[in-house]
């Protein structure tokens, strides 16, 4: 490569939503080759990060000035909350999930992890990606400090789950309200 060859940008943690201290070495080393587990970059808009979310759910038509201003927020006003990271196969997102972290008052001020959407694109399901997602997440709720990270799923998951190591805790209930307001937040 002669010193003309132009390089790829140089992906630094200030384009990430968290810093990638908080990714386990143990799980970016087991990764399948090409591809990378990573926290979540405003970029991702464009690798197809909301198709990976659709497996999981209705996510909307969502344009990239909304998506920026969701995570402009993220990344400031709910900084050291959100952690989204993403599995990357080289060309496209084909897994995600979320730790949400709460901070309380209870157990000395205790951190609370809430694992959330996660989500592993159709054609990559079953190669263990879930469980990784999983995995790594754990591993950022223990660094950070959260005592505990509960998560609400379907039955269907919950097979998934178990193997994932997680326990049924307590019985969820949920108020759905039918018509949501337009968001004041
Ligand atoms: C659920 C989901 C995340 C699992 O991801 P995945 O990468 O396909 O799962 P993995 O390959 O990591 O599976 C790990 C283990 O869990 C098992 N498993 C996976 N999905 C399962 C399910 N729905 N029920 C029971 N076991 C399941 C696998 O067989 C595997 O077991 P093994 O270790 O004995 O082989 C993925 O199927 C998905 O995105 N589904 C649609 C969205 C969704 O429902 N998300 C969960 C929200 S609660």
């Amino acid at each position: 490569m002669n010193a003309k060859t132009p390089q790829p940008p140089v992906q630094t943690d200030d384009e990430a939503l968290f810093s990638t201290d908080l990714i386990s070495p143990e799980i970016a080393a087991i990764l399948p080759e090409s591809y990378t587990i990573r926290p979540m970059r405003k970029s991702d808009y464009s690798r197809g990060f909301l198709d990976c979310l659709r497996v999981l759910t209705t996510v909307g038509d969502i344009s990239e000035a909304a998506w920026n201003e969701r995570y402009e927020w993220m990344n400031t006003q709910g900084k050291g909350g959100y952690y989204l990271l993403v599995i990357d196969d080289g060309a496209r997102v084909v897994g995600t999930g979320a730790l949400i972290v709460e901070r309380k008052f209870i157990h000395n001020l205790g951190l609370v992890g809430h694992i959330e959407d996660i989500a592993v694109a159709k054609d990559q399901q079953g190669k263990k990606l879930g469980l990784k997602i999983i995995q790594a997440l754990d591993f950022i709720a223990e660094k950070v400090g959260c005592y505990k990270s509960i998560l609400d799923c379907s039955e269907a998951n919950e097979g998934f789950y178990v193997k994932c190591g997680f326990k049924r805790a307590g019985l969820e209930m949920a108020h759905y309200y039918e018509q949501p307001k337009k968001s004041i937040l």
